[in-house]
């Protein structure tokens, strides 16, 4: 049986590209797999710059989000990274074994790196944390998005490493995490340009109202190749068109895909109809986020529960690796 870990940091709303790209998906593998953990990571959200006040919130926004998007406390464990200690204690461990070029060669590092003038060692280890987040739990399943595939590599390769300094060659102690992605994994933003990301600007949140949701779509990039309503578009190459098939039945997905290519339909009356079926996705999670929002002892009785899980089983892990490495 698989073991179910995931992360998404605090660092602003949730957006449709986290909901389609892993979040979706979490509340799907909480049927199967009721000991899938999922992790507000506090922590990695320290990496740029911030303000205390707004993380607090940023914090319980998130887990707001989270539960109404789906993910049941009776099913799956939810809880903040930093309230489990042994994250940070594993992490520290995986940095004596980490190759430092491999840090430097991922991409993320790569590119938050070069727009800053004074770079933290902290967005050079991150990926190093996020492996201890995974391995504490000895998850190897890890719902989430493309953009993560190369940290996953890294949480293998710190995995194999630890295992070859300090397991038996015939009984591996950290399994090595794979990625899952959706077919959805990577959600472009509205101006059609960049990954849908929360530093882009280019986002919908998932609890937007529908109005506030139809005043971005409205303006959104469609295919260049439609500039009158007579043109016909090429689905594949349409933003408009890749949210369909992430919110829209197959048969509207089908219409949708007939009505662009002939030209039936304008861009606009396209969006409507996106429109309509994202509404019908999203007005429940935004109700039951105001139902949340009512009730926030509902939302600490979450966490704290979570973070007892987690506890418990990051107690146990480090007990081993401490005696494993010469610490007992
Ligand atoms: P983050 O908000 O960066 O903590 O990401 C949380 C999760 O959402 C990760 O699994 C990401 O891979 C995923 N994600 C973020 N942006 C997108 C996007 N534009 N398309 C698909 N998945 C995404
Ligand atoms: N780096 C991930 C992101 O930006 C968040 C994350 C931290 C994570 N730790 C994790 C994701 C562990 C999966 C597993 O999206």
């Amino acid at each position: 049986m698989a073991r179910i870990f995931s992360g998404i940091q605090p660092s602003g709303e949730l957006h449709i590209g986290n909901y389609l790209g892993a979040v979706r998906n979490w509340v799907q593998l909480q049927q199967a797999h009721p000991g899938a953990i999922f992790c507000i990571v506090d922590y990695h959200a320290l990496t740029g710059n911030y303000d205390p006040a707004v993380l607090r919130q940023r914090r319980h926004e998130m887990a707001v989000s989270l539960l109404a998007a789906g993910i049941d406390p009776a099913r799956a464990t939810l809880y903040a990274q930093s309230t489990v200690p042994e994250h940070t204690e594993l992490a520290w461990i995986f940095n004596t074994i980490t190759p430092l070029g491999e840090l430097e060669r991922q991409t993320q590092y790569k590119d938050k790196s070069s727009r800053q003038e004074s770079v933290v060692v902290g967005l050079l280890t991150y990926p190093v944390l996020q492996a201890a987040d995974i391995l504490l739990y000895l998850a190897d399943t890890v719902p989430v998005g493309e953009d993560q595939v190369q940290h996953l590599e890294l949480s293998r390769e710190v995995a194999r490493k630890w295992n070859a300094r300090f397991a038996p060659e015939d009984a591996p102690f950290f399994p090595e995490p794979k990625p899952l992605l959706t077919p959805t994994r990577r959600i472009m933003g509205l101006d059609g340009q960049a990954k849908m990301s929360k530093s882009m600007g280019n986002t919908i949140g998932l609890l937007e109202e529908g109005d506030a949701i139809w005043a971005k779509l409205r303006p959104a990039v469609t295919d260049p190749a439609r500039v009158r309503k007579t043109d016909p578009g090429t689905p594949e190459v349409c933003n408009i068109y890749h949210l369909h098939k992430a919110f829209s039945p197959p048969p509207v997905v089908a219409e949708v895909a007939e009505k662009c290519s002939t030209a039936a339909w304008g861009c606009i009356e396209c969006k409507k109809v996106l429109h309509e079926h994202m509404e019908a996705e999203l007005v429940p999670i935004r109700r039951r986020a105001a139902e949340l929002r009512e009730a926030p002892e509902l939302i600490t009785a979450a966490l704290d529960a979570g973070t007892e899980t987690c506890r418990t089983i990051a107690r146990a892990t480090m007990g081993r690796v401490k005696e494993a490495m010469g610490l007992t």
